[in-house]
């Protein structure tokens, strides 16, 4: 009954990734199925003809029936060709369905690939930074590939179901002490393999599991083997990799034992049984030879069918972990989904002004009683101590993240009532840690929005590379804008990465420039440099800029001052200095910083 329970639920899960495909494998298996059985049973009257036996059973009448009707002679030479007929048509079919089978798979893994890449992209950002990229990886490769091949099992159960459906009665009406030893036997033998197909159930889902585990481990060790070999920490997390491997190759072993068990005993049983048969016909005997020669062969066809499901069941056991990862991850990577407007802008001309923003995460206060404004076309300065709030601050800029209480705005319209997209093409981005991409430094800068082999784009690009200072390390690199920078950027010093993610917003030319510690790797003169050019844009666009060092602030109009999660103090540079008793001045002095104006003239 459990069994018959899942084939439903797996039925439904299947028909929602595949759809009218499923229906499609059903129908092709039942009508290979009528074949088979309408080929075999008409081997009845061909063998009675050519044994001289008697035609006088129900079914050699309706067959010869048949025949005459169609005015086909009822002699041995078309009945043999009929029968290669009916089998030819038969194989056609038993053909469309293995690759119906493979159609159905290769799609369902495409579909359900794009579409999980796709929400995966719609998440928002707080699903991404709770889930493990392992577990993503996994899934999207792994688990989907595994969860489609189970397509291959549901239809050999489905076909084992369907000659089921058609033998059971046909052999029926040929001898019906047969048929319910058949049920008995088949009964019997589903019971002993219960247990079996039980603990695979258990077995799949610790597999997934561990391929979850596996995958996020890979990834973190070959991210981390250069560190790990300078310090010589490397066999202990190779160690637990290898745990890994080991526990999954045992996990895998102990499925596929069970599916050999299952494998080895189907024969024996099933030649057990028709010898039985056989012996039982001979002891009565005076029966039709023919009829005990086509009994004999829809047994053992039936048998091998039946006898197979246990083993296809346990196949789809094995395959309980991925189908249960794959509906999981896909339920809640699509209830992640990051929450859209309708408002479609074209410009940030204008203040987004924070008013009692809250963010909570989880039962963690992470900012509070925010109330500030980022004046159009104004340098702001965002300043705190390590665990302040700052980059959270940016993420909510960025509407990555939306505030617990109170509101954003800009040009008086709520953030949540934007279309993100059009509101984020506006900004540009300098993360506290540059994402860099296994390209050319061109394709990083320009970030696919355009050929770097046109004289245009290659243009813009140079320009941008020229503002944020990488000239100078360019001409140090072999093929200049087209070398190859290595996975994550791992052939660039921190600083090159650093500028070159600064010239990708340079070249992207946005309403809103945020930095967020975007000097931090850059030495006095580079730093300088790269200052100047976020100068030019002063006045020009909005620029919104997180830094440590406060020296990189002195040219800020506005400045505000972060700590614990709330904005403590704000104004212009030389305000803050000159107020002595404030945490900005106290900061000041521990860097040696002094306002421009008093360090130009002390
Ligand atoms: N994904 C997260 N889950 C839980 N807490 C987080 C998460 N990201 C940040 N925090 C917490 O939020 C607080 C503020 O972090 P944030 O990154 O905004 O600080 P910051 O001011 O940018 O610090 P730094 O100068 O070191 O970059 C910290 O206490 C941090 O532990
Ligand atoms: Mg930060």
């Amino acid at each position: 009954m459990r069994q018959l329970k899942e084939l439903v639920l797996y039925t439904r899960v299947f028909y929602r990734f595949a759809g009218w495909r499923v229906p499609m494998l059903v129908l092709l298996a039942l009508v290979s199925g009528l074949l088979d059985v309408v080929g075999i049973v008409a081997l009845l009257p061909l063998l009675q003809v050519a044994m001289g036996e008697t035609t006088d059973n129900a079914t050699s009448q309706a067959a010869l029936h048949v025949m005459t009707t169609l005015g086909i002679p009822t002699e041995f030479k078309s009945m043999a060709l009929i029968i290669v007929a009916i089998f030819l048509a038969k194989g056609t079919f038993v053909f469309a369905q293995s690759f119906w089978t493979i159609h159905a798979i290769t799609t369902v893994r495409k579909n359900i690939q794009t579409r999980l890449a796709k929400s995966i992209g719609d998440a928002s950002f707080t699903f991404y930074t709770d889930q493990n990229t392992g577990h993503m990886i996994n899934v999207l490769t792994n688990e989907t590939r595994r969860f489609s091949s189970g397509l291959k099992v549901f239809s050999q159960v489905l076909l084992g179901l369907i000659y089921i459906v058609i033998y059971v009665p046909t052999i029926l009406t040929l001898q019906f002490n047969l048929a319910l030893t058949l049920v008995v036997a088949t009964l019997v033998v589903f019971v002993v393999a219960r247990p079996l197909i039980e603990k695979t159930r258990l077995l799949s889902i610790r597999a997934s599991e561990e391929n979850s585990a596996l995958a996020a481990e890979l990834i973190q060790f070959v991210h981390a083997i250069p560190y790990l070999k300078a310090t010589a920490t490397l066999p202990n997390l190779r160690r637990r990799v290898r745990e890994r491997v080991k526990k999954m190759a045992s996990l895998d072993l102990r499925m596929g034992l069970r599916t050999a068990i299952l494998g080895g005993f189907k024969e024996p049983v099933a030649v057990a049984v028709l010898i039985l048969y056989i012996l039982v016909e001979v002891e009565i005997g005076g029966g039709s030879l023919a009829n005990v020669a086509v009994v004999a062969l829809l047994l053992y066809r039936l048998l091998n069918q039946t006898l197979g499901l246990p083993a296809s069941f346990q196949r789809i056991n094995q395959l309980t972990g991925s189908i249960d990862f794959v509906v999981d991850f896909t339920r809640d990577v699509t209830k992640a989904v990051e929450q859209d407007g309708p408002n479609v802008i074209d410009s940030v001309d204008a203040d987004i002004v924070f008013s009692n923003v809250r963010f909570d995460r989880g039962e963690q206060n992470i900012l509070r009683n925010i109330n500030l404004k980022i004046e159009h076309q104004k340098t702001i300065g965002i300043v705190g101590e390590s665990g302040a709030g700052k980059t959270t601050f940016f993420n909510l800029l960025t509407g990555l993240l939306d505030p617990s209480e109170g509101e954003i705005t800009v040009d008086g319209q709520d953030y949540r009532t934007l279309a993100r997209a059009s509101l984020r093409r506006m900004i540009g981005y300098v993360p506290q840690d540059p994402v860099i991409i296994n390209d050319t430094i061109a394709n990083n800068i320009c970030l696919y929005a355009g050929d770097p082999e046109t004289p245009e784009c290659r243009e813009k690009i140079i320009a941008a590379a020229r503002a944020a200072n990488c000239e100078f390390f360019l001409q140090n690199t072999p093929d200049g804008l087209d070398t190859m920078v290595g996975d994550r950027g791992m052939r660039l010093s921190g600083g090159q990465r650093q500028r070159i993610a600064i010239a990708r917003e340079l070249f992207k030319d946005p309403h809103l420039l945020i930095f967020d510690e975007a000097t931090s790797a850059l030495d006095g003169q580079s730093e300088a440099y790269v200052q100047d050019s976020i100068d030019r844009l002063h006045g020009e666009r909005t620029i919104v800029i997180i830094a440590h060092r406060l020296s990189t602030m002195r040219r800020c109009d506005w400045l505000h001052v972060f700590d614990g999660g709330t904005v403590i103090e704000q104004g212009s540079f030389s305000e803050l200095y000159d107020k002595p008793a404030s945490t900005f001045r106290r900061m000041c002095e521990q860097q040696g910083v002094r306002p421009l104006d008093a360090a130009q003239n002390g």
